[in-house]
């Protein structure tokens, strides 16, 4: 597993003293699996949950840059220092944005700019909100699977990390209830300050929160909100990357504006070199946030900014998504074909979600497969020249342990990308996975 840095190492005869944060801060796994991938050329990563090189709006950047630099009244702005909770102009267009994703008018939902913070990537916002939330010893529910980066973040804080079960349909509004009824009765409840909900084709299972469930949900956090405020924090990143059937109303939209933190991403529908997103928060949290990102930068990049804006304004966001939605379900039913005509006919069963959106695909096999980075399947994977994400990464330590769960176990699923290859290297991947499932076997 990741590596967990000592905070008193030797250095040159010195003792090095680390912060106690630093110390709970682990290796990311998907560093690891990058290198893997760039010391073997030939070696096709289903893991790097990258963007498709060549979908990525070359000519829209270049259209929207040339006229803001030959403008230098605007150029000057935009190479300026902006505020810290992000420029005004684009968060009254984010709210326009948010709109139309939910369908739903801004002033019934209580969204407005001054309630919005302009973040440096989603990941920011999302980390922005632990440092709001958290300390050491609280805890945080999660899907159990989830996105594994968030996961050592809340670590990283001291969080005490409890999984809520899932299905094809998201989190368990039952499997939520008892978890939550299990830390009362241990005394527990006052120490939870948040659930964290990836709402649209999670990192890592592809799996989209059913409409009828998000209500539920908020229902739930909120009935639980006894012994002190609980947040739900949905996370939205691949929110417009839906290939299939209607995209759900977020969980948000069906809140009075009270418990749900909503954050969302430009990485995964436009480009994630521009490195923007946001976060839509109740009144009482906007302040600590903006502060607290007052020390992380003072404000995301004010270029990357009035580019958004600007692509925002002329429609060309909403229109390049529309073009990559098409694109990834092309790769997305690559992918599941592949698997459709590789897995069926290995000695071992294997069931895979299916997806209607986002970059991933979730595949889980009995209990005999160890799916595991020290198990067979990954070292006969590497033998083969394909990588995936070991299902491992993405549990929490307690809420793992559920083999005839339908999302699986720690021990025994995998996460696929098809994000950045092209078809053929996708099927080709997927080959190489069933021959080393076949390999495994023998
Ligand atoms: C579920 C999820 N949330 C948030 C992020 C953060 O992305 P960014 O910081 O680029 O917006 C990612 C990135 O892969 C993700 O998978």
């Amino acid at each position: 597993m990741s590596q967990i840095l000592d905070v008193n190492m030797e250095i040159a005869g010195n003792r090095c003293r680390l912060s106690q944060r630093a110390g709970r801060t682990c290796d990311q796994p998907i560093s690891f699996l990058m290198q893997q991938a760039v010391a073997n050329p030939d070696m096709i990563s289903l893991a790097a949950g990258l963007a498709d090189q060549s979908c990525l709006p070359v000519e829209v950047f270049r259209n929207t840059l040339r006229p803001l630099l030959d403008d230098s009244d605007r150029a000057r702005i935009a190479l300026q220092y902006g505020t810290t909770q992000g420029d005004m102009r684009l968060r009254r267009l984010l709210v326009k944005h948010l709109e139309h994703l939910e369908g739903i008018p801004a002033c019934e939902m209580a969204l407005e700019a001054e309630r919005m913070v302009v973040t440096t990537g989603s990941q920011q916002a999302l980390q922005l909100v632990g440092d709001a939330l958290i300390d050491p010893g609280d805890i945080v529910l999660v899907g159990a699977p989830d996105y594994f980066v968030y996961l050592g973040t809340l670590e990283t804080l001291g969080a005490e990390i409890v999984g809520v079960a899932m299905d094809e349909e998201g989190m368990l509004v039952d499997a939520l209830e008892d978890t939550f009824s299990e830390l009362q009765r241990k005394g527990d409840l006052p120490r939870v300050k948040m659930v964290y909900c990836d709402s649209y084709y999670q990192n890592p299972t592809g799996v989209t929160l059913h409409e009828s469930r998000r209500p539920a949900i908020l229902d739930t956090v909120k009935r639980w909100s006894r012994e002190g405020k609980i947040y739900l924090l949905e996370d939205a990143a691949y929110r417009e990357l839906c290939y299939e059937g209607s995209c759900p109303r977020s969980i948000r939209s069906y809140d009075d504006d009270s418990t749900v933190i909503l954050a969302q991403s430009f990485s995964k529908s436009l480009s994630p070199g521009l490195k923007l997103g946001y976060v839509v928060l109740p009144p009482e949290l906007v302040d600590p946030v903006v502060g607290l990102k007052g020390n992380h930068d003072f404000g995301s990049s004010n270029l990357s900014q009035q580019i958004l804006a600007q692509m925002l304004e002329s429609g060309a966001v909403v229109e390049h998504a529309a073009e990559l939605r098409q694109a990834y379900q092309r790769k997305q039913m690559a992918m599941l074909n592949a698997l459709g005509e590789n897995m069926p006919n290995l000695p071992i069963p294997s069931r895979w979600v299916r997806p209607t959106g986002g970059l991933y695909v979730w595949l889980c096999f009995p209990e005999g497969i160890d799916t595991t980075r020290s198990g067979p399947l990954y070292r006969e994977c590497l033998n083969q020249g394909v990588l995936y994400v070991p299902g491992e990464f993405c549990f929490p330590p307690e809420g793992n342990q559920w083999v005839d769960h339908p999302l699986g176990c720690a021990q025994n699923t995998l996460r696929l990308t098809f994000g950045a290859l092209p078809e053929d290297r996708v099927e080709q991947g997927v080959q190489r996975l069933a021959a080393a499932v076949r390999g495994c076997c023998t």
